[in-house]
């Protein structure tokens, strides 16, 4: 019998036979469906059940990327002039050059439509053709509704359904493993998934522990149905949610809605006292879903093409590239020119990545992410 791969054969394992009713038709369970097939053709039940399968099982493909930063630059002299640092500390402790920042009055939809529309033009599908959009922010343009449903009508994407996804610098991965498992699911057949991130709205530029490692920014791809093998390989997303305290929003939530004094004692700022714990937290979290997604895939290290992490932190980075023996040619850096871009980091690296040639079709790319939650992940994903 030929076979796809060892998930459909994991699958078909999983399958339940009910009743044969006669020679060429089958009545059978799969995963809570009940499935009536029937051959005009000489077929073994297997031959049936893979024929179905292999005409229903589908994946995630990558068919397109795109992104999009403002034009406002942030350097780390501009910094200098904001709080007590040297342009020198930071380019050493953190790698950060400069940062993207927006102008007055733009949101998290305005960086998302043109990344979004790259992503359509790229995968050559239609804004109409969307099933599903998920926009991965802390930052959405309202707290209700969501920057999806800004999306979804700004883009006319008519039939989609939108929400977004709160996981902080992890929430693409988030957004990534929803959309891919609602088109395993069979439930849509394409979706556009989409990182943006406005943190210069919500930096406390009178923070020197903050201020300098965060910019703007937008990144999204086109998730399509696929049956091939270029598409998500798999995807592991982790919480822990003792280290909530850890990185914050303090008000603006029920908790401390907005008054007077949450304005004045900038409670509405990123607040994150102990900037080392999350470094060592992020360097295991990204190592360790990283780990899990070759363990899973049966794959080694050395078979990665390119490792894109968030940036965070050029040292976060490295650290984690030598505890997983990738060396610095496989492993992607764009922070020196945009900081941390929270939920946007991972796609807009992506986009860079495979625009610059660094990816070609077939090559095995591993996402990783950590972000406040605590929350982590990784994706790997054939390219093509
Ligand atoms: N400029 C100059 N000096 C500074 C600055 C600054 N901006 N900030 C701190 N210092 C000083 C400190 O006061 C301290 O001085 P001391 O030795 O006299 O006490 C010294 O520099 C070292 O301070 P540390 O806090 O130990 O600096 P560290 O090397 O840990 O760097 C940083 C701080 C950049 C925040 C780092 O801890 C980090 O990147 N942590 C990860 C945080 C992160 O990435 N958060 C984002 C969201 S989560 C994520 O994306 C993974």
């Amino acid at each position: 019998m030929r076979t796809r791969d060892d998930s459909l054969v994991r699958q078909m394992a999983s399958a339940r036979r009910i009743e044969t009713l006669a020679d060429k038709t089958l009545d059978f369970g799969v995963d809570g469906m009940r499935m009536v097939l029937t051959s005009e053709h000489e077929s073994s039940f297997e031959e049936l059940l893979l024929s179905w399968y292999s005409r229903q099982a589908a994946y995630g493909r990558i068919a397109g990327t795109g992104s999009h930063v403002p034009e406002g630059r942030l350097t780390n002299q501009d910094l200098q002039k904001l709080v007590e640092t040297t342009p020198e500390w930071i380019e050493k402790r953190t790698g950060i050059g400069e940062r993207r920042i927006v102008g007055e009055g733009q949101a998290a939809s305005d960086l998302a439509l043109p990344a979004a529309r790259r992503a359509l033009e790229c995968a050559r599908v239609r804004a109409e053709e969307i099933d599903l959009i998920v926009v991965a922010t802390v930052t959405p343009d309202t707290w209700m509704p969501s920057t999806a449903c800004w999306l979804q009508a700004r883009l006319e994407c008519r039939r989609a359904i939108a929400f977004d996804v709160n996981a902080a610098c992890s929430g693409f991965l988030y957004a990534l493993s929803i959309a891919d498992n609602f088109i395993r699911a069979g439930k849509v057949k394409s979706a556009l998934v989409i990182g943006v991130d406005v943190f210069s709205k919500i930096v406390n530029y009178q923070d020197r522990g903050t201020c300098l490692l965060f910019g703007d920014g937008a990144g999204a791809i086109v998730l399509e149905a696929t049956t091939g093998d270029s598409r998500v390989l798999s995807t592991h997303l982790y919480a822990d949610g003792t280290g909530a305290s850890m990185l914050e929003i303090p008000a603006g939530g029920s908790r401390l809605p907005a008054c007077h004094e949450t304005v004045e004692r900038r409670l509405h700022t990123v607040s994150m006292p102990n900037g080392q714990e999350i470094f060592r937290c992020a360097v295991r979290g990204m190592s360790e879903a990283v780990q899990a997604a070759l363990q899973e895939n049966e794959v080694t290290v050395d078979d990665l093409a390119l490792l894109i992490p968030h940036q965070a932190n050029i040292r976060i980075l490295e650290a984690v590239g030598e505890r997983l023996g990738v060396e610095r040619q496989r492993l992607f850096t764009n922070l020196e020119r945009y900081g941390n871009t929270s939920a946007a980091s991972i796609p807009l690296a992506l986009d860079e990545a495979a625009r610059g040639g660094r990816i070609a079709p077939g090559d095995l790319v591993m996402l990783a992410a950590f972000g406040a939650g605590f929350t982590w992940a990784s994706a790997l994903v054939r390219w093509g």
